[in-house]
C-alpha cells in the first residue's frame, strides 16, 4: 500500500480525489493525503473538521473481490487496524465504538468513512477515508465538539510525527487486509470484539428513522450491530449513532 501517493496541501476532501482516481483505474493501495481539508466529510452527512497540519486526512483505495453486502466488514477491519496503530504509537488503549469511532479515554480521536463504487452486486472500488486527530490541542476544537473530541497529543501528553503514524496505520491495514482476503472475517471479528467499547452495554442507537435502546449483544458476520430491546426483540442496526445513556 502507498506505492501510489497523491499528496496535496489543501483540498476540499480527499474522498473526492480518491473517488475520481479510482474511477480512472488507480491501483489498489493508492492513497490520497492532505494537510488540510476545507470540506472534510464525516459519516451521516456531517462535516469533519480537518485543520492544517494537525491530523491525518487520508483516503485509501481498495478493490476487494467480495460481495456488496460484506462491505461493512471493511470498515470494521480498518477500525481494528487504526486501533492497533494508535496503541503502537502512543501505548494508549484505543477502543472502537460501533461502527468506526476510535476512542481514547472515552473521547473520539479518529473516524472512518467508507464509500463504494459498485455495479449491480459487484464492488468496483472502496474508498476508505480515515481522519485522525494527531496534534490538536483542546483549544483547536470548536465548541460543538470540544467535549467529545480528543487527539493523540492531548491523551499522550506529547506531539507525534504524522508520517510515522501514517506508516504504522498503512502497515496494520495492509496486514489485516491480506489476512482478511485469505481467511475471511472471523479473525477480524474477534479482534474487533476484543476492542469494542459498547458491547455488553446498554446503549441507544439513534438514526433518522428513530431510536432504539437496549443491550448491544454483538455484531454479525456482516458487521451489523445486534441490539436487544427490553422486550427481548433483537434489532439489526445497519447505520446509526450510538449513545450510552447516563444512568
Ligand atoms: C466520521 O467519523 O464521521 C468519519 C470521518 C472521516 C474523515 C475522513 S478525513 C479523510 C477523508 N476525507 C473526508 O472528507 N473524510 C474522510
Amino acid at each position: 500500500f502507498g506505492k501510489k501517493i497523491v499528496y496535496q496541501p489543501s483540498v476540499k476532501s480527499t474522498q473526492e480525489i480518491a473517488y475520481s482516481l479510482a474511477r480512472d483505474g488507480a491501483p489498489e493501495g493508492s492513497i490520497v493525503l492532505a494537510d488540510e481539508q476545507t470540506g472534510g466529510r464525516g459519516r451521516l452527512g456531517r462535516a469533519w473538521q480537518s485543520p492544517a497540519g494537525t491530523g491525518i486526512w487520508m483516503s485509501l483505495i481498495l478493490r476487494p473481490e467480495i460481495p456488496l453486502q460484506k462491505a461493512p466488514q471493511l470498515t470494521l477491519l480498518i477500525a481494528v487496524a487504526a486501533s492497533k496503530a494508535i496503541e503502537k504509537v502512543t501505548g494508549l488503549e484505543a477502543a472502537i465504538k460501533w461502527p468506526n469511532d476510535l476512542l481514547i479515554n472515552g473521547k473520539k480521536t479518529a473516524g472512518i468513512l467508507t464509500e463504494l463504487q459498485a455495479e449491480a452486486d459487484s464492488i468496483h472500488s472502496v474508498i476508505v477515508g480515515i481522519g485522525m486527530n494527531v496534534n490538536q490541542e483542546s483549544k483547536h476544537f470548536s465548541e460543538e465538539i470540544a467535549q467529545i473530541a480528543t487527539s493523540l497529543a492531548i491523551e499522550g501528553g506529547k506531539t507525534y510525527k504524522r508520517a510515522e503514524v501514517i506508516g504504522y496505520l498503512l502497515q496494520e491495514i495492509e496486514s489485516l487486509y491480506h489476512q482478511y482476503l485469505q481467511n475471511g472475517f472471523g479473525v477480524i471479528k474477534l479482534l474487533w470484539e476484543a476492542r469494542a467499547f459498547s458491547l455488553g452495554k446498554r446503549i441507544t442507537a439513534r438514526s433518522v428513522t428513530g431510536s432504539i435502546t437496549g443491550y448491544a449483544k454483538g455484531i454479525t458476520d456482516e458487521g451489523v450491530l445486534l441490539l436487544e430491546d427490553d422486550t427481548g426483540r433483537v434489532h439489526s442496526i445497519y447505520s446509526a449513532d450510538i449513545e450510552i445513556p447516563s444512568p
